[in-house]
């Protein structure tokens, strides 16, 4: 008999009655929600219906209010509690907010801010020393991510895409068990959209977990099979990909007319009306 121990077990992250504030607006409502580990899951929703809210509430960037029963609204990996910088280096995260936050670093090199993804920080803590196998497993990272080239070139120099590269490559050095990516292709051309796709199908054949926030449906690979449908900061549909990458589900939580067709395997959208 093998047994499974509790960690492994667990499920990546376990929402009960989840909400969220910023400012003085309620931006998630009683959410909730359970992903399991090895569950590929997508995540979309028209512009502030809360994708991005979500996933700063996984990576502590933001807290669930308390519930009057005491209960804790949000488990990952079975834990409510964490050290941040524990947490954020089990699962990789590519934002465009941690894309500024490294941008704003002066001098940072691309080598750097991958590196500094072992510290959870935007820079090498000073007092901390970097390994060669640190160095070697930067390279491999960003060898992984096609952002090899880039190595010695300042990070606040690079282009949106070739920042989007270097953040995936920053996501897997700490091999995590989860990739959260919010939005991952902005501001990359066809070639480098088509690459992300391909490493994102690498990455989770590979038993990394995929949650992805993105407004284009042909980057749900057919590797993520749950894909959940969020309006006004609350769940709108949870489903496969067969029933709600369809036109009805789409047009309605987007508000308008939305045709979904398929070459190949491949899913593309178009606006009908709007
Ligand atoms: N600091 C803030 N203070 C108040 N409201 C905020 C703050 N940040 C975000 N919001 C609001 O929270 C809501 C959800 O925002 P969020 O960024 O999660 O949306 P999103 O689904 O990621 O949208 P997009 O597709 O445009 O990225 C929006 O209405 C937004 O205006
Ligand atoms: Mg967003």
């Amino acid at each position: 008999m093998s047994i499974v121990p509790a960690a492994e077990a667990a499920p990546l992250i376990e929402l009960d009655h989840a909400c969220v504030i910023r400012g003085q607006v309620r931006v998630l409502h009683e959410l909730n929600l359970r992903i399991e580990q090895g569950q590929h899951t997508a995540i979309l929703g028209p512009n502030g219906c809360g994708k991005s809210s979500f996933i700063k509430l996984i990576t502590r960037e933001l807290y669930p209010l308390a519930r009057a029963d005491g209960h804790v609204p949000v488990k990952v990996m079975g834990q409510t509690r964490w050290q941040v910088d524990r947490l954020r280096a089990q699962l990789g995260i590519v934002t465009g907010d941690l894309s500024s936050n490294l941008s704003d670093m002066p001098g940072l090199s691309v080598e750097e801010a991958v590196i500094s993804g072992f510290f959870a920080s935007y820079v090498v803590p000073a007092h901390r020393d970097v390994t060669d196998t640190m160095r070697q497993r930067a390279r491999h990272a960003l060898e992984l991510a096609r952002a090899l080239p880039l190595l010695g070139r300042s990070y606040a120099q690079l282009s949106a895409g070739e920042t989007r590269r270097v953040l995936i490559a920053r996501a897997l050095v700490n091999q995590p068990k989860a990739l959260l990516l919010d939005e991952p292709s902005t501001g990359l051309d066809l070639i480098s959209r088509h690459h992300l796709i391909d490493s994102m199908r690498h990455l989770a054949q590979q038993g990394i977990t995929l949650v992805l926030v993105t407004h284009h449906i042909e980057e749900v690979i057919p590797e993520i099979d749950r894909v959940v449908l969020m309006k006004g900061g609350r769940i709108f549909a949870d489903g496969t990909r067969a029933d709600l990458l369809q036109s009805a589900p789409l047009s309605e939580v987007f508000g308008g007319s939305i045709d979904v067709t398929e070459h190949g395997g491949h899913l593309q959208a178009h606006v009908l009306s709007a």
